[in-house]
């Protein structure tokens, strides 16, 4: 999309937003997200990864007294890595009825990244989400949104964050573009102003030609961009998508990534939760694997590549004698997936013509390593469901 399809002075607030960021940057760059982490290094070299929060928590409790998050932005502020910090909570737990559904996590996401929360069902994606945009009040901990307290200033948190839930909630009484209109009332946005914006959305996620259709005629695919158009009508400077792809055919998942793609250059932060493991790596500077309520790893996804499984995948049938081979070896790491093995190492030639010597192998493949590789050997193949 080109950026003047935004609605009128969307961009000037997009760059004013990166520039307030990241004031030592020269003003052309408009790829915050990668400079953001740069901030603080390589998340996967530098030991605990997440930078520390005294600084945060000075400007917190002064911005607490003065009530706005104004005082933050400031251009004259000192370039400190606090003002980067669009999302953060610490020791954040959310419990139902004995149930711990998100289990004392911590994380910072930054200003201008596309930030993910991988894990399987019931993992807690989607009560982190709702606690971050008020619509889940947590039990405990801290969860702060450009360093003001969400539950204190619900307000506040809301008009920074578009949301698009993992569940569709378009009125099926309206049409496309009423939806959107209907919408706009919630962030008290002229008439006028809403009518040429949800006009422009309809055209970045393209729906023009959906306009006066009621949402019961609307593909999976054309909901899902909808919604998104939704998440944008206020100009939200964070936009939270709850799995904005599942169900979603190759062609829409293409779109809706390609957006997502354009709003990140645009500066605007992404906080995404999904099941597809390219998508996060495609996406994402950084993530988050949760399961069962936990944190169990955090990096960019080449780092976490990296660390857990080798530059290359060898896959072939997992037969026993193959698996016997291979353990009294020790040194090749591997996980039987579906009736097949598959040997993480940076030399898989060497290793399919050495099993080769002494085995007939059949249908062998060797691939790049990838995210979904990662999933498998951090969260399991049990069924969550
Ligand atoms: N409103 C609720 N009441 C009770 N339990 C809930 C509620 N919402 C979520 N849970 C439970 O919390 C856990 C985490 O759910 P959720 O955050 O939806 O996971 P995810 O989005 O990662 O699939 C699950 O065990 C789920 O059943
Ligand atoms: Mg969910």
């Amino acid at each position: 999309m080109e950026s003047s399809s935004w609605p009128s002075g969307f961009d000037e607030r997009r760059q004013d937003i990166h520039d307030r960021s990241y004031p030592e940057q020269s003003t052309s760059i408009r790829r915050p997200g990668r400079q953001a982490h740069e901030l603080i290094g390589d998340p996967h070299l530098v030991p605990g990864w997440w930078p520390a929060t005294s600084n945060l928590e000075k400007l917190t409790n002064s911005t607490s007294s003065s009530g706005t998050a104004s005082s933050l932005t400031n251009a004259e502020s000192p370039p400190d890595l606090a003002l980067s910090i669009a999302v953060e909570a610490r020791g954040l737990r959310k419990e139902f009825d004995g149930l711990v559904a998100v289990d004392s996590i911590d994380f910072q996401v930054l200003k201008g990244e596309c930030f993910g929360f991988l894990g399987p069902n019931g993992a807690g994606k989607t009560t982190t989400m709702k606690m971050i945009y008020c619509a889940s009040p947590r039990t405990s901990g801290r969860l702060l949104v450009e360093a003001l307290d969400v539950d204190t200033f619900p307000r506040e948190t809301k008009a920074k964050i578009g949301v698009s839930p993992q569940e569709e909630n378009l009125d099926p009484d309206f049409t496309v573009f009423h939806n959107l209109i209907a919408y706009s009332r919630y962030f008290d946005i002229p008439r006028r102003v809403a009518e040429a914006r949800a006009e422009k959305l309809l055209d970045f996620v393209a729906l023009k030609e959906k306009r006066d259709v009621v949402i019961t005629e609307l593909s999976g695919g054309m909901k899902k961009r909808l919604i998104l158009a939704r998440a944008l009508l206020s100009e939200p400077k964070i936009v939270i998508l709850d799995e904005p792809t599942t169900g979603l055919d190759p062609q829409a998942r293409h779109l809706i990534w390609d957006r997502l793609e354009e709003l990140r250059r645009q500066g605007v932060t992404i906080i995404l939760t999904t099941q597809y493991m390219e998508e996060a790596a495609r996406l994402c500077d950084r993530l988050i694997v949760m399961d069962k309520g936990k944190i169990i790893e955090q990096g960019t996804p080449q780092s976490l590549v990296e660390k857990h499984v080798a530059q290359r995948v060898l896959e072939i049938p997992a037969e026993p004698e193959v698996i016997i081979e291979l353990e009294k070896l020790g040194s090749a790491l591997f996980d039987e997936i579906g009736g097949r093995l598959h040997i993480y190492t940076n030399q898989p030639e060497t290793i399919l013509a050495d099993l080769q010597k002494r085995h007939a192998i059949l249908r062998s493949v060797i691939r790049d390593a990838t995210l979904e590789d990662v999933f498998f050997r951090l969260t399991g193949r049990e069924l969550r469901d």
